[in-house]
C-alpha cells in the first residue's frame, strides 16, 4: 500500500463513517470471494471499530460470506482474550460471537502467551492460511493521537522490521504487544483506516500532509488501495492538500 497518496473521505458523524465502512468491507468481501474464493481480513484494535462491528452483527448472517472469511488481527495486547483491553475481546463480543463464523476461521493472536513466541507462531499461521507471502484482502486500522497504527509506535525499530509480525514494547499500557509490521500491512489489497475525534486531528494531519516519517507510523499508510474514513472532527486539521472536498457525507475526496 505504499507509494501514491491514499483516498480520504470525510463524514459528518461517526455513524455515517461506520455505515460507509460496512459498505466498503462488504463490497471488498464480495470481490475477494468472487476473485479467489476467500476474504481474509485483519481487524484493528482500539475502540473506534466498535460501531462498525455492531452494524455488521446487526446486518445478520447473510450480510457477509461467513463460510469464506478468515479473520485475523493486526495487533493484540499481551492480555487474555477476556481482558477488557483485548482487541479480540471487543470484536468477539460486539460482532463475531453473533454471526455464523466457524472457530477455525478465527485466527486470534494469543495475547496470553509469550509475545516473541506468539509473534513467530502468528507469522507461520498467516503463511499457512494465506500462502507465502501472505496477502490479506483487507487490513482495518486505527490511528492513535501520537500517530501510531496497529501497535507500531513512533520511532520504534519495528517500523523497519523485515518480518511480518513482531513483538513490541509500547509506550502506553498494555505495554507488551504483538503487531503486524508495515511490510505485511502494505502488502494487503485494501487498507481501511478509521479515525474519529478532535483529539486525533493533529495526528491525521501529520500522517496525511507530512512526509512519511518514523515520527508518524500512520504516515506510511499510503497508496491507491488505502482509504481513510474520517469524521469531521478528525479531519479538522487538514489543510485541503490531502482532500479535494470536506464535510459532505461521504463526498469522495481524492488526494492530490
Ligand atoms: C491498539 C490499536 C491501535 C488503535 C489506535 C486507536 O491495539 O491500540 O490497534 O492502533 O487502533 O490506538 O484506538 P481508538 O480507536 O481506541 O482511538
Amino acid at each position: 500500500m505504499s507509494g501514491a497518496a491514499p483516498r480520504v473521505r470525510v463524514f459528518p458523524t461517526t455513524a455515517a463513517l461506520a455505515q460507509e465502512a460496512v459498505r466498503s468491507l462488504t463490497s471488498w468481501a464480495q470481490q475477494a470471494v468472487g476473485d479467489h474464493g476467500r476474504f481474509a481480513l485483519a481487524l484493528s484494535g482500539g475502540k473506534t471499530p466498535a460501531t462498525l462491528y455492531e452494524l455488521l452483527a446487526a446486518a445478520g448472517p447473510g450480510a457477509l460470506p461467513y463460510d469464506r472469511i478468515e479473520v485475523f488481527w493486526s495487533d493484540e495486547r499481551a492480555v487474555p482474550p477476556d481482558h477488557r483491553e483485548s482487541n479480540y475481546g471487543l470484536a468477539w463480543s460486539a460482532w463475531l460471537s453473533r454471526v455464523p463464523l466457524e472457530a477455525r476461521r478465527l485466527h486470534r493472536i494469543r495475547g496470553e502467551g509469550d509475545p516473541e513466541t506468539v509473534a513467530a507462531d502468528y507469522e507461520i499461521e498467516l503463511r499457512h492460511t494465506l500462502g507465502d507471502p501472505p496477502h490479506l484482502d483487507l487490513v482495518l486500522l486505527g490511528v492513535g493521537r501520537d500517530g501510531h497504527t496497529a501497535s507500531l509506535f513512533p520511532h520504534d525499530p519495528a517500523l523497519r522490521a523485515d518480518r511480518l509480525v513482531v513483538a513490541v514494547s509500547a509506550p502506553v499500557s498494555p505495554r507488551r504487544r504483538v503487531t503486524f509490521t508495515l511490510r505485511l500491512i502494505n502488502a494487503a489489497r485494501h487498507g481501511l483506516v478509521l479515525v474519529t475525534g478532535r483529539h486525533k486531528a493533529a495526528a491525521v494531519r501529520r500522517a496525511l500532509e507530512g512526509p512519511p516519517s518514523p515520527a508518524s507510523p500512520a504516515s506510511w499508510l499510503r497508496g491507491p488501495h488505502v482509504v481513510w474514513l474520517l469524521d469531521k472532527t478528525a479531519a479538522a486539521g487538514l489543510r485541503g492538500r490531502s482532500i479535494a472536498a470536506r464535510g459532505a457525507e461521504g463526498k469522495r475526496a481524492v488526494s492530490d
